[in-house]
């Protein structure tokens, strides 16, 4: 018995919706290290099997599924199929989302349909795809861990276009506190993790920029941008039995930008 089995996920299953992208790819391996099955989703299976092939070629035990989580029906499918093929589901790790740096306009003028699928994209799918699987863990009665991904954008603005974005993000860490007051008494834990800029391909275009970067990374302490290993240490202790008494918390993982502010 070692001190570390606190944070084992051996006989855990968990959904990651986005799993196919940088970050949700990143979560998976992790989760995947610490013990759990996993199914990962993406819009197309061939996307969620990239990702999947491999983990599984390193031993890990992964379900590839293709599904649109702003979609009902689909949300309802993949948990489904995830039951069926592991006979269990403990957690869900949100990893949909971002799309921010291709929609940047003015507040004034934000425009309707940027607005709307900035939305979709962010707070839809987290809402669809936690509800299908809160709903298996409910029914299943052994608790739970939702892990939403929410940004340091919840809380601080950016004079770069970012309205609907940030609206998101805040309403995501809202959601999380919500979620975390409504599920506590069937065992399922709600938190969110909130970075600031992580190097992935989505924010590639607006880092490629020298002076954007150096004005972001002028504000962070620790002096670097993210990469997708920062966040996962973060996400094994909220998916494990370390994170036990531990619900509808938000952590910054930022080198320090909000300890700033
Ligand atoms: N990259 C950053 O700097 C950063 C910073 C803070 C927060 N975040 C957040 O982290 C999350 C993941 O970001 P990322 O950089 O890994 O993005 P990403 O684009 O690499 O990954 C997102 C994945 O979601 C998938 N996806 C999109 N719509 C979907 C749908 N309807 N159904 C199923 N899958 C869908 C995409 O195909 C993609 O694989 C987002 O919520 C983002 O806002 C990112």
């Amino acid at each position: 018995m070692s001190q570390l089995d606190v944070f084992s996920l051996d006989g855990r299953v968990a959904i990651i919706p986005g799993g196919g992208g940088a970050i949700g790819s990143a979560m998976a391996k992790a989760l995947v290290g610490a013990g759990a099955r996993v199914a990962i989703v993406d819009q197309t299976e061939e996307k969620a099997e990239a990702a999947a092939a491999p983990i599984r070629a390193a031993g890990g035990d992964v379900l590839a599924l293709g599904a649109d989580v702003t979609n009902e029906a689909d949300c309802e499918r993949a948990v489904a199929a995830t039951v069926e093929r592991f006979g269990r589901l403990d957690i869900i790790v949100n990893a949909v989302g971002g799309g921010a740096g291709r929609v940047l306009f003015d507040a004034e003028a934000y425009p309707r349909d940027a607005w709307d699928w900035i939305m979709e994209l962010n707070l839809r799918s987290t809402l669809l795809a936690t509800q299908a699987a809160v709903k298996a863990m409910i029914a299943a009665g052994h608790g739970g861990r939702v892990l939403n991904i929410s940004s340091v954008r919840a809380t601080l603005g950016i004079n770069a276009g970012y309205s609907a974005y940030v609206a998101a993000k805040g309403a995501i860490s809202s959601l999380t506190r919500q979620w975390a007051t409504e599920w506590a008494k069937h065992g399922i834990t709600v938190n969110a993790i909130a970075p600031t800029f992580v190097d992935t391909p989505q924010v590639a275009m607006l880092l490629d920029d020298p002076a954007f970067k150096a004005g972001i990374v002028g504000r962070i302490p620790l002096g670097r941008v993210g990469g997708t290993d920062d966040l996962t240490g973060a996400a094994i202790f909220f998916c494990s039995a370390a994170s036990s008494f531990v619900t509808g918390q938000i952590l910054g993982i930022d080198g320090g930008l909000t300890a700033t502010q």
